[in-house]
């Protein structure tokens, strides 16, 4: 009897060191330092939202890749930044007009320098399957409101990568944000707040914090005393920028917990931050 239940217990002991190793796999990054956020990829290197970027980005180390995103006609989860195809293809039209198979013709690199020609597209399942086991993933509902169901969708699809990977659902739409943490509490959320609504009550940071991890703002557009307030309600902050360094120091002056920036290895050249090397 007493050697049944030893070996019922090492039975139990092994299974529980194949969960915990299991785990150990995942690409989680580690938060105990400033973290780096390449925006839309390392997108002052190569044409934002596509593969060379983020590939560009992983290179350099970033702990996450910020994107954008949308829906086509089709319903499939677009990544570009605007609404329209104009600025950065050879296209021209808006998103929800055309197809996946539309936009898969398009040309997405040449317009950022003729050695990108032959970039494409993407879709947010594609940027998950090729990066998820290196890095985390930032991720922006554009509008949402003019997608309707754009939430289910993204949740649907990121619970099969949450596990591995760091993700984190942000969007200027906090109603937005809230249907995703209802939908799926073990994502994190960020509100991002435009910069005209930058000065917070108390009572807003209170609801906004309330399901947020992130409250995210322009650098320009925030202040110590915001960024304290914050942190003192649980949630931490993260500020987008371009390469102006005295704005990132003063960021670093203000205690933020990470930078969002076209160049991905700066500000911090340090190794990226993952619990499994
Ligand atoms: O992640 C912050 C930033 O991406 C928000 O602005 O216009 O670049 O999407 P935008
Ligand atoms: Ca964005």
């Amino acid at each position: 009897m007493r050697k049944h239940s030893l070996f019922c217990l090492a039975i139990v002991g092994a299974c529980l060191f194949l969960l915990v190793g299991y785990n150990d796999q995942s690409k989680k990054v580690h938060h105990s330092k400033m973290i780096s956020v390449a925006h839309r990829g390392a997108s002052s290197l190569a044409p934002e939202n596509t593969l060379a970027a983020f590939h560009k980005a992983v290179e350099l180390r970033a702990d996450y890749l910020e994107t954008d995103v949308h829906l086509s006609k089709d319903g499939e989860l677009i990544i570009m930044h605007d609404d329209k195809i104009d600025r950065t293809t050879n296209g021209s039209g808006y998103i929800k007009e055309m197809t996946l198979a539309e936009l898969k013709e398009l040309d997405a690199g040449g317009t950022f320098g003729r050695e990108f020609e032959g970039e494409s597209i993407i879709t947010l399942n594609e940027l998950l399957e090729e990066f998820y086991d290196q890095v985390g993933f930032l991720i922006e509902l554009k509008n949402p409101k003019n997608y309707p169901g754009i939430e289910e969708k993204v949740v649907e699809l990121v619970k099969d990568y949450y596990e591995f990977s760091s993700i984190i659902i942000q969007s200027f739409d906090a109603d937005s944000m809230m249907k995703v943490h209802t939908l799926l509490p073990e994502i994190e959320v960020a509100v991002l707040i435009h910069p005209s609504e930058s000065l917070l009550s108390a009572k807003r940071l209170d609801e906004l914090t309330s399901f947020a991890s992130y409250i995210n703002f322009n650098v320009s557009f925030v202040s110590k005393r915001t960024v304290d307030n914050v942190h003192k309600r649980g949630s931490k902050v993260l500020v987008w920028s371009k390469k102006d360094k005295r704005l990132v120091s003063k960021a670093q002056k203000f205690g933020v917990d990470g930078i969002i920036s076209d160049f991905s290895a700066w500000p911090t050249d340090e190794p990226i931050y993952l619990v499994q090397e």
